[in-house]
């Protein structure tokens, strides 16, 4: 292995630098490698000036930083790229373009740090004879294969942070409290967090919640002389029988944002009497700097592609399995979503300690 390419794809996670330093390092100090860093996820094998060199200089002091050094692209999936086309936005397939691209900068394996999207697209291109290996990225925690994803320790602990902080003013105030999440369709952050910082009723999107189920356990604590209630509510829990909230729909160019479930569930509270605020704590979960956890992770899985690389282990990803790092195919790491399995200890742990999920 001479020459190393390393991309991030998809929305930012904390960790994503950590991960970028680490390769870097194992492969010029472990196999005298040049390293490139593709900007803007699969786009920069498409724009002029998108890919640069990363030696140990361009790492330096980068552990520590939220974001990406390397940018990244949310929309940037090379089988249905936006372009404007007689002043309409279509999508086009330009994969072949990216193998080229790849081809042209003789790089003999690409390190692709992403959620489920972009390792997708890069267990696509392997098909295409990319070497690829993937790092398994993303506050939600949804990838399947590996225990943990790099980013959700720190979404994790700065959503129970601002639980906490709802706690204190919800008990002055005699309020219910609600809490909007991210996640998209895996309730992991909701989940954790609400049982870390001690909410009393929580909405993800396995568990399809009753209204009337939320109001009884808030009316119970009441009951109890505990005037006020926590809810941590994930983007993506959606009512029985009812569709999940979106802030924006989707189209065929745009998938559809989910947002605005925490609202709903505020209002609903409110309507039977009891005063209620909801706060969206959004890209505050993304943004700023790793915890000590996911630095160390990231690190790991730095390191661990850029072995697994060097033995030629393609088509793979990184996971973490018993706290070992070992590496799974990229097929089983996208086949399905992860998501909260109603009979882990999490989820009846939940139970055990007289949280409402809003289903009884
Ligand atoms: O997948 C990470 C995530 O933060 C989700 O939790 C959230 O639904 C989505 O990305 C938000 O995407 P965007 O940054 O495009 O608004």
């Amino acid at each position: 292995m001479k020459r190393l390419g390393i991309l991030t794809g998809g929305g930012d996670a904390p960790g994503l630098n950590a991960v970028i330093r680490a390769a870097v390092k194992t492969a010029i100090n472990e196999y005298d490698c040049e390293v490139f860093g593709i900007k803007n996820g699969y786009d920069g094998f498409l724009e002029p000036d998108g890919i640069m060199p990363l030696g140990i200089g361009d790492v330096q002091g980068i552990l520590s930083r939220g974001g990406t050094i390397l940018g990244s692209a949310n929309r940037g999936n090379p089988y249905a790229r936006k372009i404007i086309r007689d002043g309409k936005e279509v999508s086009i397939d330009v994969s072949d373009e990216i193998v080229k691209g790849i081809e042209q900068q003789k790089l003999d394996a690409l390190l692709v740090l992403g959620g489920d999207g972009t390792l997708r697209i890069a267990h696509e291109l392997a098909q295409k004879g990319v070497s690829v290996i993937g790092v398994p990225k993303t506050i939600d925690n949804d990838i399947s294969g590996t225990e943990i994803t790099f980013g959700f320790d720190t979404a994790l602990n700065i959503a129970t942070e601002a639980l906490d902080r709802l706690h204190t003013t919800a008990e002055s105030h005699h309020r219910v409290m609600v809490i909007e999440l991210m996640g998209r369709e895996a309730g992991f952050i909701a989940l954790h967090a609400g049982v870390s910082g001690g909410a009393d009723v929580i909405l993800i999107p396995e568990i399809p919640f009753k209204f009337e189920s939320i109001i009884a356990k808030v009316r119970e604590r009441v009951q109890k002389g505990r005037l006020f209630s926590l809810l941590s509510v994930s983007e993506g829990a959606r009512p029985e029988g009812g569709l999940q909230t979106f802030s924006r729909k989707g189209d065929e160019i745009y998938v559809p944002r989910l947002g605005g479930v925490g609202q709903v569930v505020g209002d609903y509270i409110e309507k039977q009497g009891f005063e209620s605020r909801v706060t969206v704590l959004g890209h505050i979960q993304r943004g700023g700097t790793p915890t000590a956890f996911d630095r160390w992770l990231a690190t790991r899985y730095g390191a661990a592609a850029v072995r697994l690389a060097a033995g030629n282990g393609f088509d793979r990803m990184v996971a973490l399995r018993c706290g070992v790092i070992t590496d799974i195919p990229l097929d089983e790491a996208t086949a399905t979503l992860k998501r909260v399995k109603l009979e882990d200890d999490a989820v009846i742990t939940a139970r055990n300690i007289g949280i409402s999920f809003g289903d009884r």
